[in-house]
Formats: C-alpha cells, structure tokens, sequence
C-alpha cells in the first residue's frame, strides 16, 4: 500500500505491512496467553474504574489480590461514595501509594453527585476527576465502553518500543501515540487492548525491559527506607488503632521520629491524615 502523510503508517512503523503483521502477531498471543482477571470477565464501569485506579502504580498479580476484597467491600460506585475514607484507605492497603485510594473515593463521590451515578464516557469529563489522568481515562473509556480512544500505558509503550523503535532511546511518547493509533482494531477496540497490553507484559518476560529506551521511563524507587515505606506504617497504626497521638507513632512503627514527621506532613497535605485539636491523628480529611 502507498505510504502517505496523511493516513499512512507513523515513522517508526516502516510500512503497512509492519502494521499488520504487529497486529496478527499480538492476536495470536493473545489467542493461546490471553491472562484472565475478574474485570475483564466483567466490564461493569466500575469494575473497570477501580482497577484501572489499582493498575496505575501496581502490577497486576497484586492487583488480583486485592481486587476482589475491594468491590466486595465496596459493590458498587455508590456504597462507595457513601464509605469512610478510613473504610477505603483500611481496604486500599497493601496496593501502595494511598493517595490513589482518596482520589477514587473522591472520584465516586463526585460521579454521584454530578453524574447521577453513571460512570462518563468521555476521556475529557475523566481527566477533570482526581487521580485521573490522559491515559487513565482513555483506558477507562476503552474498556468500560469498548470506544476507540488512544492511549498509552506501560505495557502497550514496552510493545511499541520493541517493535518498532528496537535500536532507540530516549522516544517520547509523541512518537509511540501514532503507532498505537494506526494500529488499533476499531472494530473491536477493548480486547485489542486486552491483547496489546498482554503482549506488553510479555515481551518484559523475553527481553530486557525496552522501556528503559522511553524518555518517560521512571524506575520505582527501592520501597525500603523509602518515605512510602513510612506512610504506609503510619496509615497501618491508624488503621488497626482508630487514632493515635503523633508522639506514640514512632514506637508504634519502629520508625524514627524524622522519619515519621516528614511522612505525617505529607500524609496531611494529601488529606489522608488529620490532625484533631486534641492532638490526635486519625483517618480523614
Ligand atoms: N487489563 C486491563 N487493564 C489492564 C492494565 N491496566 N494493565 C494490564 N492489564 C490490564
């Protein structure tokens, strides 16, 4: 086929060809490796919200931990809004960064109070909630949906450097975007990301990690040590005790005073944590 400017494949993608035989491969992956998890079995809206919330930051097999607990918790959008934030943040531990567990349970208040309860299916009404961005909300509408939105997200990017940028570094994303939307299956947009996000993960188990050549690349620092590490202990003792006075976090947690100091303020700046008058900590904003 002619290649043209306008509607042919992207640099990066040397030809039509290149295109199809990416697609035929990533199909046949799929066909024989397809991984099974609870929200693709069921694409309730929001099933689909909340795992993609819980896909952002974590891999996938502590998702699928996880997961399951969430939503039999919290069955629906609305028993969510309605939850505690202690409620959510207690069901949100072990998936790590905390903050995500306010911005969903923000998110689902604000889905019922502006929304009427109905999940929008407009990636520029998503990216307005917290905890939301571009690529979050293009993978929400792609899978809760099946629309044909293109987004990027740390498996599709693993497959497109491999492919088509294999001896690269440094590729922005504004050269992977226009190989995602030429190859995209718009007959049938949510299993074809089902499928170019499993042939991502798969392509991590084969070679070395080609994100490393992506200018967005950013390594999870170690979580040891780490100021995560100390939120996370904190949130832990508020949790199990319901509200602890800032002096007795330390021993709680076998953190040092410094540690703990500078991970409470940012607990409180992200409304995690309150601070009462009475000089207690507890959950809440
Ligand atoms: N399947 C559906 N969403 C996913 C995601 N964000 N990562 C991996 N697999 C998924």
């Amino acid at each position: 086929m002619k290649e043209s400017p306008w509607n042919g494949p992207p640099a990066g993608a040397r030809s039509e060809e290149a295109i199809t035989s990416f697609r035929a491969k990533v199909w046949e992956h799929y066909r024989t490796a397809a991984r099974p998890m609870p929200w693709r079995s069921n694409t309730d809206p929001y099933w689909i919200l909340v795992s993609e919330i819980m896909l952002q930051q974590t891999q996938v097999p502590r998702v699928l931990n996880h997961f399951p607990r969430f939503v039999e918790r919290f069955p629906s959008l609305r028993d969510l809004s309605e939850a505690s934030l202690f409620a959510v943040v207690e069901t949100w531990q072990g998936l790590g960064y905390n903050r995500r567990a306010r911005f969903l349970h923000q998110t689902a208040g604000i889905i019922v109070r502006e929304h009427d309860g109905v999940l929008p299916d407009e990636p520029d009404t998503l990216v307005t909630f917290p905890g939301i961005g571009r690529n979050t909300a293009g993978s929400i509408v792609a899978f809760a949906y099946n629309r044909p939105v293109v987004f990027i997200e740390t498996n599709i990017r693993r497959a497109v450097l491999h492919e088509f940028f294999p001896d690269e570094q440094d590729v922005p994303d504004a050269r992977v975007m226009p190989v995602v939307k030429h190859s995209l299956d718009v007959e049938r947009p949510r299993e074809w990301y089902w499928a170019f996000m499993d042939y991502g993960a798969f392509v991590k188990s084969v070679v070395e990690n080609p994100n490393r050549r992506s200018r967005e690349y950013q390594r999870q620092a170690p979580f040891r040590e780490s100021n995560r590490e100390a939120r996370g202990a904190i949130l832990r003792v508020l949790t199990d005790r319901g509200m602890v006075a800032a002096e007795e976090v330390p021993s709680f947690t076998g953190l040092s005073a410094e540690r703990i100091s500078r991970a409470l303020s940012t607990l409180v700046r992200d409304g995690l944590v309150r601070r009462d008058d009475d000089g207690k900590l507890r959950i809440g904003d």
